[in-house]
């Protein structure tokens, strides 16, 4: 028979049951540890054409060519004429009548990006291991390797936004249409 005394058996037990689970399992969503400002701060590395989001620092071309011959030149060869079709650095025409071949010097339209791209992703083996001093340096040595500045110029956050590449006006700008 269903009595009320095995419904409050039954009721007992039910609770028993739910009251037994760790709490945590129960009503934690386990979504991993929160980031710390630290580490946010290693991503956070973009630098624009308008000059915001450059580090402190500054360097030559001169300073730039230890840097280079030691954490570049194995890839990108001595004097940044590549070892393959992607890694030639210095030359190229944008103009030419055949296939154009297409550099950071001869494509590029703004020195920042070269920055930015060297600072997030380059050496290829070991991102982000340069400081931001080396990053300007190497910028610098690559410019000057490209004929676009001198080696004694000195990089910097406001000098690095004001270099003229060779093709900053052989593109054209279609955003507005997005
Ligand atoms: C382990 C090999 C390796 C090392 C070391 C290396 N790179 Fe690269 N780098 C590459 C490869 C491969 C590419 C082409 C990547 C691609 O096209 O996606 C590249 C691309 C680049 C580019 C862009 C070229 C372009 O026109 O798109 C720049 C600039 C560059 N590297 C600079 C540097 C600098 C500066 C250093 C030293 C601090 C360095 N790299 C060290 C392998 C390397």
């Amino acid at each position: 028979m269903f009595t009320l005394k095995t419904l409050k058996f039954c009721f007992a037990l039910i609770s028993a049951v739910f009251l037994s689970l760790p709490a945590s399992q129960a009503q934690t969503v386990r979504l991993g540890q929160a980031i710390s400002e630290s580490q946010l701060s290693n991503f956070d590395l973009v630098a624009g054409p308008d000059g915001s989001g450059f580090p402190a620092g500054s360097g030559t071309a001169k300073a730039g060519k230890a840097v280079f011959d030691s954490k570049c030149a194995a890839c990108h060869a001595a004097n940044g004429e590549g070892v393959s079709g992607n890694t030639k650095l210095v030359g190229g025409d944008i103009h030419s009548e055949g296939n154009p071949l297409r550099t950071v010097g001869s494509y590029w339209p703004y020195a920042s990006t070269l920055f930015d791209f060297i600072r997030r992703a380059m050496p290829a083996n070991a991102p982000k291991s340069l400081s931001g001093e080396e990053v300007y340096q190497v910028t610098a040595y690559l410019l000057f390797l490209n004929d676009i500045i001198d080696e004694e110029e000195i990089l910097n956050k406001e000098s690095l936004t004001e270099v003229q590449m060779p093709n900053k006006d052989g593109f054209v700008d279609l955003s507005h249409l997005h």
